[in-house]
């Protein structure tokens, strides 16, 4: 498995693919890989056999005091972990941006409210990233996790709205086993912030069985007992629970399926 930083290099590898008639199925990331981020890549390798995974911290995405300059970077683990499971080519570019970078993308509906309200610019960064992937790679199809809810509803716009020939593929939430969902910010966690964390995480899934606004009420009222716990937003959307927290510095998103027993 080949690890490629140039845009020239990963588009010559992908026609190579496409000239044997492979078509191509991406997975953007931003590293510090976990089995969150490797199932989309068992997802990819049932629609094709040529899988593209980026590797790219996207520094758009991050507001000027959130925690781009220390966001796990392992390439050297991320590269052993993505060929055991079948990745094809890693490209890992050093940036995506001109320094005199002009155009971007912005979306004004999907990211309006939860995390496009406590993080401003976020989607706008993330749609203008996955874009720019887009027309590097030019999937035939992309995978993406529900575990960023919004972030999905957003790249699913995008789509629509500029007639990319990508099908989007939604995998579900991977959990560890103490229901907590896998996320490269987790590694940010002290032993005593992980117990808060999987108490966050088992609350959410036990007031996702209740219906629409008590599933927010009891959340919240569960929640405010666990201290060093901030809640940032709870929110029903899509028929989904979602909810982002704060624990010391460390903030974690997460969404349940409302009513469903789980
Ligand atoms: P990142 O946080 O690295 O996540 C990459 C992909 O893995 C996303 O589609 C995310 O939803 C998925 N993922 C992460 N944890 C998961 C879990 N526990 N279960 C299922 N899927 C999970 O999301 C991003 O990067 C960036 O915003 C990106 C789309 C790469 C643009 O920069």
């Amino acid at each position: 498995m080949r690890i490629l930083r140039t845009v020239s290099g990963i588009r010559k590898h992908i026609a190579e693919a496409r000239g044997k008639g492979q078509r191509v199925a991406l997975v953007p990331t931003m590293g510090a890989l976990h089995e969150g981020h490797l199932r989309l890549v068992d997802l990819a390798r049932k629609k094709t056999d040529y899988v593209v995974m980026s590797i790219y911290v996207n520094p758009t995405q991050f507001g000027p005091k959130e925690d781009f300059s220390k966001y796990p970077r392992t390439l050297a683990q991320d590269k052993k972990l993505a060929e055991e499971r079948g990745v094809d080519v890693i490209f890992h570019p050093a940036s995506l941006y001109y320094p005199d970078d002009s155009v971007s993308v912005h979306e004004r509906e999907q990211s309006l409210g939860r995390c496009g309200a406590s993080r401003p610019g976020h989607f706008d960064g993330v749609a203008t990233v996955v874009a720019k992937l887009f027309n590097i790679v030019q999937p035939d199809y992309a995978v993406f996790g529900q575990k960023d809810g919004q972030q999905l509803d957003v790249i699913e716009r995008l789509v629509r709205d500029m007639h990319y020939r990508i099908k989007i593929i939604r995998a579900p939430i991977i959990r560890d086993l103490h229901g907590l969902a896998l996320s490269s910010r987790n590694a940010y966690l002290s032993a005593a912030e992980y117990e808060k964390a999987v108490i966050f995480a088992q609350a959410l899934e036990h007031c996702a069985k209740s219906n629409g606004n008590a599933a927010v009420k009891n959340l919240r009222k569960k929640l405010a007992d666990i201290s060093g716990l901030r809640v940032d937003y709870l929110e029903v959307a899509g028929g989904r629970l979602y909810a982002a927290v704060k624990i010391g510095k460390t903030r974690l998103i997460d969404n349940r399926k409302i009513g469903k027993a789980h």
